[in-house]
């Protein structure tokens, strides 16, 4: 069974692994992929990307799927209790994650405007939260959600903010009634479950006919998995994940990119916006 490691100066390596994952490694394998898509005309040759998909399936930690839901979950908790979880914000920060995030919510890529009850879904250090505090309407209601109290501590601290509500829950058994919700934000979280459908119908329970998921995940290509390796959390095919949410009532509305760069290369992983059916 694979073990977590607490060591400090592995949190920072990790960070920085996570940083690369979403910046150096991505756009130099983006990079690569673009030079082959112009060069084969828009098909990729079937054995290169069949090797790749192995290539990454290998690399990709096993953890979640060697572990029951329970003992994995527990260990996440520890994780993002321990001395991990405290470095996020900056790790977010260094990586440009924060910055790339916020641009989802200036730009309107992702618009709160008319949102009445947000929830924030793994709330982590509070990096969405952030932004809903900074642009949703004054009227809405803010609920920050994470399966670690510690989290939610830091998330508080940093937001410095008396509106949101901070409830410690499992993603898999909101707190909520149904129909709860008319706007949700989940970023980096369904990597943590064995199966999305136990994320996906939960969250898809509490939203309302019409409402609107800011959804971002890590994408089964070569950055995420070592996202997964470093992390031991999963990846989402983005095909199969788009499945899956129409299957969990929840439409494929419109990909989100960071950027345009983000968007000509593929990288950044998957981001979208879903609408409750
Ligand atoms: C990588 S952080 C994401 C932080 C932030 N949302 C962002 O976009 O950067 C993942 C967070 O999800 C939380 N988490 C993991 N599994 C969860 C679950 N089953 N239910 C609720 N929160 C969970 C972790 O505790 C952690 O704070």
């Amino acid at each position: 069974m694979g073990k977590f490691n607490f060591a400090a100066t592995n949190h920072f390596v990790s960070w920085g692994w996570w940083s690369c994952s979403w910046s150096g490694i991505s756009t130099i394998m983006m990079l690569k992929t673009t030079r082959h898509r112009l060069s084969a005309g828009t098909r990729w040759p079937a054995r290169p990307r069949k090797r790749r998909k192995v290539f990454n399936e290998l690399l990709e930690h096993r953890l979640i799927k060697r572990v029951s839901f329970e003992e994995y979950r527990a260990k996440v908790r520890d994780v993002y209790d321990g001395p991990q979880g405290a470095v996020l914000a900056t790790c977010s920060m260094l990586s440009g994650h924060t910055a790339l995030g916020q641009r989802l919510f200036t730009k309107r890529k992702f618009d709160l405007h008319g949102a009445r009850r947000i929830l924030d879904v793994g709330s982590g250090a509070g990096q969405i939260a952030k932004n809903l505090v900074k642009h949703a309407d004054r009227e809405a209601e803010l609920i920050c959600l994470d399966l670690s109290h510690e989290m939610l501590r830091r998330a508080r601290n940093r937001l410095k903010d008396g509106r949101p509500r901070f409830v410690v829950a499992d993603l898999t058994r909101l707190p909520f009634p149904d129909a709860s919700f008319d706007c949700i934000t989940c970023g980096y979280v369904l990597e943590h479950l064995p199966d999305a459908r136990l994320g996906l119908a939960e969250l898809s329970r509490v939203m309302m006919p019409g409402a609107r998921m800011l959804l971002l995940t890590t994408e089964d290509n070569f950055p995420g998995a070592i996202t997964s390796r470093v992390w031991r959390c999963r990846t989402y095919n983005r095909r199969e994940l788009a499945r899956i949410c129409e299957a969990s009532g929840l439409r494929w509305h419109k990909e989100l990119w960071f950027s345009r760069m983000h968007k000509v290369l593929r990288a950044g992983g998957i981001c979208v916006e879903l609408v409750k059916v």
